[in-house]
């Protein structure tokens, strides 16, 4: 049966995907505009670039698309407010935000008409973004790839969250790698969409180093392991030196601050270096955030091969409303 569309604040994407937003500079305009374009909503992650980089990136995937572009912005940054307020004037369509909220950003999209989308890891949250005013809510679980809010599985607290989010979509995010585990989250658990981040990774479109793909496309499941993110959250990377060295107890601590970038951080390593490292190619001592189900995925595919897949499998046994809610 055919999936049915996301409709959040006034917009509606064809196809109820959205491409998870991933800093530092993994998801560019490069992805958000193939994603945009086969109906999904592409986000640009937002954190950790200079907000005059933000802005034209979304101004070239706003020029490319008639797409949902949106912008990802974690609140633990220090110029969060500046990212935010830069991402509405670039024209952006939707912000995604996590790693905690305040209030201020709700006012912020209902001044500018701009939906705000909250990701969250617990129900206490979601009855929060859903009382301040979110557009639709994220319920981000334990296998996702980056920082974790959560060691519940997606099976375990999507139902928890199911429960007390009643009217603004709820998207289910976290290990999700084919489209049978898409409709599985909509028909069974009640999502109205997913958001997947490590399989655009293994995406053509997708401007990481080759070398970060490789990464992936080497994994098996015992290398994908949680590291202690200097932002105080666990984040979840795959195996490289780096995390050999941190492992060890080696100081890998930086000489000086280059960034100022965190509104907290315990300053052990520099995580804005050592993801800029991967994404540039040096793996060795670099950071590379992945899923807990990254190792599954085997190939390298264009965005569009990608909606086709997921489609095709979704709507092979999808069934509205089944044993949703
Ligand atoms: C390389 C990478 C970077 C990420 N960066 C961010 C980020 O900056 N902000 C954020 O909210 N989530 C971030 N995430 C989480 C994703 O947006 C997404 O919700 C999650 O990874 C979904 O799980 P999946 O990767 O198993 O599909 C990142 C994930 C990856 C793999």
């Amino acid at each position: 049966m055919k999936l049915p569309e996301l409709k959040i604040g006034s917009f509606t994407a064809r196809i109820p995907i959205i491409q998870g937003g991933m800093s530092i500079r993994v998801s560019t305009s490069a992805l958000a505009i193939p994603v945009a374009e086969c109906g999904g909503i592409g986000t640009i992650g937002g954190s950790g670039i200079p907000v005059s980089e933000l802005q034209e990136d979304i101004r070239r995937a706003k020029a490319a698309t008639t797409g949902i572009i949106a912008v990802n912005i974690m609140y633990a940054m220090r110029d969060f407010h500046e990212l935010v307020i830069g991402s509405i004037e670039a024209g952006v369509d939707m912000i995604i935000t996590g790693a905690g909220f305040s209030r201020d950003i709700f006012r912020i999209g209902r001044e500018h008409k701009v939906p705000i989308v909250s990701i969250v890891s617990s129900p206490e949250f979601a009855k929060l973004a859903e009382k301040f005013g979110a557009a639709a809510i994220v319920v981000e679980s334990a296998e996702a790839g980056g920082h974790l809010g959560t060691d519940k599985p997606l099976r375990e607290i999507f139902p928890e969250i199911r429960k007390v989010v009643s009217k603004v979509p709820l998207i289910a995010a976290g290990g999700i790698t084919d489209g049978f585990e898409m409709a599985e989250m909509m028909d069974k658990y009640g999502a109205d969409g997913i958001q997947i981040a490590s399989r655009f990774v293994l995406s053509e479109e997708c401007s990481v180093s080759r070398e970060f793909k490789e990464t992936y496309l080497r994994a098996h499941k015992e290398d994908i392991v949680n590291v202690q993110s200097p932002v105080g959250m666990t984040g979840r990377a795959i195996r490289t030196p780096f995390i050999d060295r941190l492992e060890r107890g080696e100081d890998v601590s930086p000489e000086k601050c280059k960034y100022k970038c965190l509104k907290q951080c315990s300053y052990k390593y520099c995580i804005n270096d050592r993801l800029m490292a991967s994404c540039t190619g040096d793996v060795e001592n670099g950071l590379v955030f992945s899923g807990a189900n990254a190792y599954k995925m085997k190939e390298i595919l264009p965005v569009r091969e990608i909606f086709r897949q997921f489609v095709r499998d979704a709507e092979s046994v999808y069934k509205e409303g089944g044993e949703k809610r």
